[in-house]
């Protein structure tokens, strides 16, 4: 698959994603979105990646959705379009995406890479959420997951009055995994992927989906998800092979199976 909004390549086991409208601070337009979802869903197929990782350039990860594209939309265009929704494709991946942000993560931008599992960010990164400054609110997750991490009253700064965190608020705040001198951001982000993609190809799969849980359910029902998903690895070859090379002191060799 040819794309043009985005650049795509696997370092390892690891799919790399990076967007490709510099000349836009990498602003999602249709086209980017599509060539984004469509490139991980891919890699999210292809049983030559683990992981996957999701990066801009050093001044702009991603400057939010394309202002010059949605300008002069209606309503109905808008929701005919469902151009928030197109953003919820990032919840149907079920391998690992880790966020590497430098520079301008800014509505969509940061709303996209809250929607990823990690995030590793560069000294230089700014998350933000800056639509109240041209008359709209967050739409693809921002006033939801921002709550849910940050709490109310962060939110409602960022939200309201266009608050940026630097790289080392959002490091203090839990949104950030880590931060790194801009040279290593990339290369820490691609490292820890290929960790993850290293590691049992289901246990991280049930991983990722009682954790996600905990974030749509009651404490009753995400701790029921978790059993579901606790169970079932006990059929896996991984599971037995996992405790017998405990038990035998040595590194397990996983099959995915
Ligand atoms: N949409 C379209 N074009 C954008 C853009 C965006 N979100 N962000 C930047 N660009 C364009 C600029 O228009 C400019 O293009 P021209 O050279 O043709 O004028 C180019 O990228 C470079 O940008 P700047 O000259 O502004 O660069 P800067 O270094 O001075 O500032 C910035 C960088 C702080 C990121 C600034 O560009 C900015 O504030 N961008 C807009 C951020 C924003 O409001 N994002 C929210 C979008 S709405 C949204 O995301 C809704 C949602 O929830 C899904």
């Amino acid at each position: 698959m040819t794309y043009t909004s985005v650049l795509t390549e696997i370092r390892g086991r690891v799919g790399l994603v990076t967007f490709n409208r510099p000349q836009a601070m990498n602003a999602f337009n249709a086209v980017m979105l599509g060539e984004l979802f469509d490139a991980l869903e891919a890699f999210d197929r292809d049983e030559n990646v683990g992981a996957m990782v999701v990066t801009g350039n050093e001044k702009a990860f991603a400057a939010g959705a394309d202002i010059k594209e949605m300008a002069e939309a209606s309503p109905f265009e808008m929701i005919t379009q469902g151009r928030v929704e197109k953003w919820d494709r990032i919840r149907g991946i079920k391998k690992v995406v880790i966020a590497a942000v430098s520079g301008w993560a800014l509505g969509g931008g940061c709303e996209f890479a809250l929607s990823c599992d990690m995030i590793v960010a560069s000294e230089t990164a700014k998350f933000g959420q800056p639509e109240i400054t041209i008359g709209v609110i967050p739409g693809a997750g921002g006033t939801q997951r921002l709550a849910r991490l940050l709490g109310k009253n962060l939110t409602m700064e960022m939200v309201i009055n266009n608050r940026t965190l630097t790289a080392a608020e959002a490091l203090q705040f839990g949104l950030a995994n880590r931060v790194v001198p801009v040279e290593r951001y990339l290369d820490d982000a691609v490292a820890l992927a290929e960790e993850i993609a290293g590691r049992a190809p289901l246990a991280v799969h049930m991983a990722k989906d009682a954790v996600n849980a905990a974030f749509e359910t009651t404490l009753t029902e995400g701790l029921k998800t978790e059993k579901r998903n606790f169970y079932p690895l006990f059929s896996t070859e991984d599971q037995k092979e996992g405790m017998k090379a405990f038990i035998e002191k040595r590194k397990a060799n996983w099959k995915g199976k």
